[in-house]
């Protein structure tokens, strides 16, 4: 057990080495800016905490800075077209934190007068908002007490207090030492200086434990048992799913896409044409009458709970006979690749070259 004394000890030199060495980052004020009468923007961090869920930091940022300058309020993000949310996400991934962001700010903007809410019940209320996002809203964002756990604080936690079992099944024991280890003031740089010091020192594979200003303290490293912590969890395999995709080639430069159905995966984002995806692959049923050459080339793409395979089939048009309301027909010129999610980037680069 780490006495209090040393938890106070731990807190203060993790804020010191956050003040001199913590990442600056557009949406984040430092320790001397605050001093100097900074104080953070709600709006930045609610959005930066949203695009951190399952995003690393380094492929935020050129996202974050793009969102900021399209829409740089609540109002303006509140007016815009979820189309338009969602062609931004491309490649960002998880669209469903696109989607509530616009539902959030549209709930923001005609319930809270365009403002943040400080309050944990309300925050928790809001679409896209759980319990971490709540917590590092209102410590970051408005300097209230609050425990942040995330990933990368889980990991550092497990590793100071020798958390042996794997994370899943070690929440309560995280808890208990991170309220333990969280001062009551300046929650937000701590919870900032812990994700910091993940990220520099405390990272998840050859940590730099020689150079760990906490080191003493970690009972990880007193027993060699580092490396060994956080546990691995048993990770189950990930079903594989199946299916044709439809590379469509209109002469002489164009190709066609659809806009998916809005509910389901990828769901209202544009694409190249599939089939359903499925566990046991089927016949495919062709869109229209063409040339279809079946490639056998197949793309494959994780998603959070299966892994995709589809099997590329080239079409080749001559005539403009398709339903129009269905198919955009889309000049390869003027196509802007960044638009589309990351699965049908792939098909495009890979569809391209056959
Ligand atoms: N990950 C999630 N939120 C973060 C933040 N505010 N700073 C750094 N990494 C983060």
């Amino acid at each position: 057990m780490v006495y209090q004394i040393e938890m106070a000890i731990i807190s203060k030199i993790l804020l010191k080495w956050y003040a001199e060495n913590g990442r600056v980052l557009p949406w984040r004020v430092k320790p001397k800016d605050a001093a100097a009468g900074q104080s953070p923007d709600p709006y930045k961090v609610w959005i930066s905490e949203i695009m951190l869920q399952q995003t690393t930091v380094n492929t935020v940022i050129p996202y974050f800075k793009k969102f900021i300058k399209k829409w740089d309020c609540i109002d303006k993000l509140s007016y815009a077209d979820e189309h338009d949310i969602l062609a931004f996400w491309a490649g960002l991934g998880y669209y469903a934190r696109g989607r509530n962001l616009l539902k959030c700010a549209r709930e923001l903007s005609e319930k809270y007068d365009s403002e943040i809410p400080n309050d944990k019940k309300t925050l928790l209320k809001l679409p896209g908002i759980g319990e971490y996002t709540a917590s590092a809203i209102r410590s970051i964002a408005f300097g209230e007490r609050e425990v942040v756990i995330d990933a990368n604080i889980e990991r550092v936690v497990c590793r100071l207090f020798k958390i042996e079992k794997p994370i899943n099944q070690s929440k309560k024991d995280i808890k208990k030492y991170a309220s333990q280890l969280f001062p009551k003031h300046y929650s937000g740089d701590f919870a900032q200086a812990l994700m910091d010091f993940a990220n520099a020192v405390c990272k998840p594979k050859k940590p730099d434990c020689n150079n760990c200003l906490i080191s003493r303290y970690c009972l990880s490293l007193k027993l060699g048992l580092v490396e060994n912590i956080p546990a691995k969890p048993v990770k189950k395999e990930k079903p594989i799913r199946r299916g044709f995709v439809f590379f469509i080639k209109i002469h002489p430069n164009r190709f066609l896409l659809e806009r998916r159905p809005s509910e389901g995966i990828l769901g209202g984002l544009l694409g190249f044409p599939t089939t359903e995806w499925e566990v046991k692959k089927k016949e495919p049923t062709l869109p229209f009458k063409a040339n279809w050459d079946f490639t056998k080339k197949v793309v494959t793409h994780q998603f959070s709970h299966f892994k995709l395979e589809l099997e590329i089939v080239l079409g080749d048009k001559t005539d403009p006979k398709f339903d129009k309301s269905k198919y955009f027909v889309v000049e390869q010129q003027n196509f802007d690749l960044m638009s589309l999610p990351t699965l049908m980037r792939k098909v495009y680069t890979k569809a391209i070259n056959l």
